[in-house]
């Protein structure tokens, strides 16, 4: 029998659906998805028709983290090649995160440990009333380490690190990590409703927004003067500039709205 692809890649129109695919270990990642969405998201970067991606998982969960057969076995690694699998994972977190494509996550199950790494790369969460999260990394005597510059709240971070307790969607959303609670069954529609929103912004306006919020992050507003209007007199400028804002006045669609 031909094994089963881990991860699932269609292109849905302007939407690349990519769906983690090892429903019987609840959607754990080893080195191979590890590498597939790393070459996903890589080629997505450079597909200027991808104007939205959607992550999500087959069966019971979105992702229950790290496949923990795998890595039990890097037991036997030495300490140099568990780092280079860390590094391939904090490499394809990286370009998820980095992508100048909006990302939204379908969070249903369960969450767990990189798990909440992946949804924490999404732009938008939408998550099933349902679902369960948690970083339960020190539970099993390892660290959320690769993860841990991903998070949103510092400070609840500091607990649920060291506790690796489960919380639900609505800490979740509490944290910043979740943006959208709906029943299980209505999760597809919400994901289409921010599809549908998304395809209404300008493409090189959205790539612009997700660069800008990373390089001022952490600075003081005082020394970004030069960077932010640097960005918006560019943006301006720009042929998406242009046609959104003569769209407005002429009280049409701009040309990326489909
Ligand atoms: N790695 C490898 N296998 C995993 C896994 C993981 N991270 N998470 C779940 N599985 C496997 C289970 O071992 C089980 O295998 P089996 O059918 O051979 O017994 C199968 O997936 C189903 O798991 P089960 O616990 O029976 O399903 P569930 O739907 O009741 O619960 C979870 C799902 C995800 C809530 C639960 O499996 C869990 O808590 N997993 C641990 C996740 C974790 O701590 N991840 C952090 C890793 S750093």
């Amino acid at each position: 029998m031909m094994k089963a692809s881990p991860i699932l890649v269609s292109h849905d129109g302007p939407v690349l659906r990519v769906v983690f695919n090892r429903p019987e270990v609840r959607n754990a990642f080893d080195e191979e998805v590890i590498e597939a969405l790393s070459a996903c998201a890589a080629s997505a970067a450079a597909d200027p028709s991808v104007r939205v991606v959607v992550l999500s998982g087959t069966g019971k969960a979105f992702c229950a983290g790290a496949d923990l057969s795998w890595m039990s076995k890097a037991i036997a690694y030495s300490q140099v090649e568990n780092l280079a699998d860390a590094e391939d994972f904090a490499l394809m977190l990286e370009r998820l995160d980095t992508l100048p494509i909006p990302v939204i996550g379908r969070v249903h199950g369960a969450a767990l440990g990189g798990g909440v790494g992946l949804a924490a790369v999404c732009d938008i969460v939408v998550a099933a009333d349902s679902s369960v999260f948690g970083l339960t990394e020190v539970k099993l005597g390892i660290l959320p380490a690769v993860i841990s510059p991903r998070g949103r709240a510092p400070g609840h971070a500091r607990e649920l690190f060291i506790t690796g307790s489960r919380f639900g969607a609505v800490r979740a959303r509490d944290l910043g990590l979740v943006h959208e609670i709906v029943s299980e069954a209505d999760l597809d529609t919400a994901v289409a409703r921010r599809v549908a929103e998304l395809l209404t912004s300008s493409p090189s306006a959205v790539a612009a927004a997700k660069a800008l919020i990373r390089d001022v992050a952490g600075e003081s507003p005082k020394d970004v003067i030069g960077l932010t209007t640097g960005r918006i007199a560019a943006q301006r400028v720009s042929p998406e500039g242009q046609e959104g804002m003569r769209a407005f006045l002429q009280k049409r669609k701009p040309n990326w709205s489909l």
